[in-house]
Parts: C-alpha cells; sequence; structure tokens
C-alpha cells in the first residue's frame, strides 16, 4: 500500500510497533504526548494532547492523511477507576475529535477497543455480543466506540452495524477491540510480559489470578495484522484481533515462568478479590477472533506457542 498514515501514540505499546512495523512504501507521521517517539523514527512527528479538539483539527486541516491509526488512549484501568477526567479525556475526547477530523477531511480511521466493554459473565466475545462494562475504563472505551458507530446511537446500534463494512454515516472507520497486549522485547514499554518477567527474574513472588481470563496478544504480530487490514478496501464497523489462546493470568504467569525456567512456587494461585484492585476486572473476557482470521487468512500467533 502507499498513502500518508498518521500513527498517534507512537511512543505506546501498541503504537511503537504499528510505527516499526509500516511497510517501507507509506509516509509516516507520528504524535506522541509525554512520551519521547522510538529512536530512530524519520518521519514528520507532532508532540500534541489529542484531547484538545482545537490542536487535531489544525494537525487534520493542515496535513491531509489517508489513514489515522490511532493508538492513543488511557491503558492504565486502575487509573481510570479513580480519575475520571483522565479517563474521559484520553478515551472519549481523543477518538471523537478523530472521528469529527474524518468526517471533514475523509481519511480512514482506526482506532483500538477493549474487551474490557464486556461484563466477563460468559467470554470470551464476538462483534455480536452485547457490551456492558463493569468498570469505568470499559465505559468510556464503549462511549468511544459509540461515537464511531454514529452520532447519538446506543451500543446496541454498533452489533448491529459489526457486520457491515460501509458506515450509515459515510465513515470509513474500524473499531479494533484488542485485549491483554504483550511484548516480549526488553525495549518495548512496560507491560503485562515485562511485569511478570521481572517479578520472577527478581525472585519476587507474582500473585495471578486465577480467574481473570483473557487472550494475551503479543504486538508486533497484532501490528503487522492491523497492517494487512489498513490495506484492505473494506473493513467491518468493529473486528475483534486476539491470540486464540484464551487464558487466565495465573496460566500465563505459569508458562512465563517455565519459558524462563522459573520455580513455579514464585506464582501465587490468587483470586480478583484478593489483589483489592480498585477497578473490578471482566473476569471471564476474552475476544473471539473469527471474522478478523478470515480477512486475515490466519490466526495471531498464540502465546502458548511462543512461550
Ligand atoms: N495494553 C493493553 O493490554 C490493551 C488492552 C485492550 C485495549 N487497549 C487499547 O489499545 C490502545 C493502545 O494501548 P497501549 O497498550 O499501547 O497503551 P499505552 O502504551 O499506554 O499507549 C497509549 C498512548 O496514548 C498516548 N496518549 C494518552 N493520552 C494522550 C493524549 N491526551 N494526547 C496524546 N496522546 C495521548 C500516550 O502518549 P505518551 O506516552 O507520549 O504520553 C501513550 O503512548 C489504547 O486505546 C488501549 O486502551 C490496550
Amino acid at each position: 500500500m502507499t498513502g500518508r498514515v498518521l500513527v498517534t501514540g507512537a511512543a505506546g505499546l501498541l503504537g511503537s510497533q504499528i510505527l516499526k512495523q509500516a511497510p517501507p512504501t507509506v509516509t509516516i507521521a507520528a504524535t506522541s504526548f509525554q512520551r519521547l517517539l522510538p529512536a530512530g523514527f524519520t518521519g514528520e512527528t507532532y508532540l500534541l494532547d489529542l484531547s484538545n479538539a482545537d490542536s487535531v483539527a489544525q494537525l487534520l486541516s493542515e496535513k491531509r492523511y489517508d489513514v489515522v491509526i490511532n493508538c492513543a488512549g488511557a491503558s492504565d484501568v486502575d487509573r481510570c477507576e479513580t480519575d475520571h477526567e483522565y479517563a474521559l479525556q484520553s478515551n472519549v475526547a481523543i477518538v471523537r475529535n478523530f472521528v469529527e477530523g474524518a468526517r471533514r477531511n475523509s481519511f480512514r480511521l482506526l482506532s483500538f477497543s477493549s474487551d474490557y466493554v464486556f461484563d466477563g459473565t460468559q467470554g470470551p466475545y464476538a462483534e455480536s455480543d452485547r457490551p456492558n462494562p463493569v468498570n469505568y475504563y470499559g465505559r468510556t472505551k464503549l462511549l468511544a466506540e459509540e461515537s464511531v458507530a454514529a452520532d447519538n446511537l446506543d451500543a446496541c446500534i454498533i452489533q448491529l452495524l459489526a457486520e457491515e463494512s460501509v458506515a450509515a454515516n459515510n465513515l470509513d472507520a474500524c473499531i479494533v477491540r484488542v485485549c491483554s497486549l504483550y511484548a516480549t522485547s526488553p525495549t518495548a514499554p512496560r507491560n503485562l510480559y515485562r511485569g511478570i518477567l521481572e517479578s520472577l527474574a527478581g525472585n519476587k513472588v507474582y500473585r495471578a489470578a486465577v480467574d481473570l481470563i483473557s487472550n494475551p496478544t503479543e504486538v508486533t504480530d497484532l501490528a503487522q495484522a492491523v497492517w494487512q487490514l489498513v490495506a484492505m478496501p473494506k473493513l467491518p464497523r468493529v473486528l475483534h484481533l486476539a491470540s486464540p489462546d484464551c487464558i487466565s493470568r495465573y496460566e500465563l504467569a505459569v508458562l512465563i515462568a517455565k519459558k524462563l525456567d522459573v520455580d513455579t512456587k514464585l506464582i501465587e494461585r490468587v483470586n480478583m478479590t484478593d489483589l483489592s484492585l480498585p477497578a473490578q476486572r471482566p473476569r471471564r473476557a476474552g475476544l473471539k477472533s473469527d471474522l478478523a482470521n478470515s480477512l486475515l487468512g490466519r490466526e495471531l500467533k498464540s502465546f502458548v506457542g511462543i512461550a
């Protein structure tokens, strides 16, 4: 593919991999906010608070993009629970600003959401399942989805639109729901895998919930899949994109310990309630990626395969 692509949140876990995996034929521009962009990136760069509508409108009117891949957002679920303003600005305002921009400037928009829009009673979930978030992070991700689905439509309309290629309001936008992202590289931003690895390598007990279930998804592989999607002529409005393994945090920690050849006794089996976290989690969450697998012609990498 060719064209001009803006990658936002490009210093983050997913955004930095989207930059690294970009095909050489596209011209990339990137934004960050409080962190530096990955070393070696030589394209156009912007340091912007994307929750500011005027800043986004100005950027999009001065520069023309064919695609915006919005990786900016909040990923700290507990902070969202206690700091609602932060959650709303990072998860909802940014997406709304780009939806507005996409309407005015006619670019394709991909933006990321989460399995945390579901309540975790019967995951893994398909695109047609009804969202019902149990924490503030999930609520803000759902609000952002609604602004992409169409103005003033509620969540159930998203389900109806999930299989549609062209939106009722002519917006070329796709919400990609992902979950439990990790990177094995030591230079990657802090993530699930590194948290477990650092704890075990430091001979510290890692308390892992047996009742927190989702699909750990490797970001390099995910980023490659996202670029495949970007090049497709039509995309569904909502797409689930995750690895095939739906496993508990406890099972994940054991797999990592085995990979590191560390004593699994360092992993303590706990329940979510034992961790006393500020935000409730959807316990049996995770995503079914059948639609994405058929579009891509492959499944994402299995964690079990990597470990
Ligand atoms: N990580 C996961 O397991 C997970 C799971 C499900 C969904 N998601 C979603 O996937 C997307 C990417 O997540 P991630 O793990 O890559 O998160 P991340 O590492 O925290 O990166 C998010 C990026 O967003 C940028 N950002 C936040 N507020 C901003 C603002 N007001 N203006 C401009 N930039 C802003 C940050 O920029 P600076 O660093 O420069 O400040 C940060 O680099 C997010 O929408 C997240 O909710 C992630």
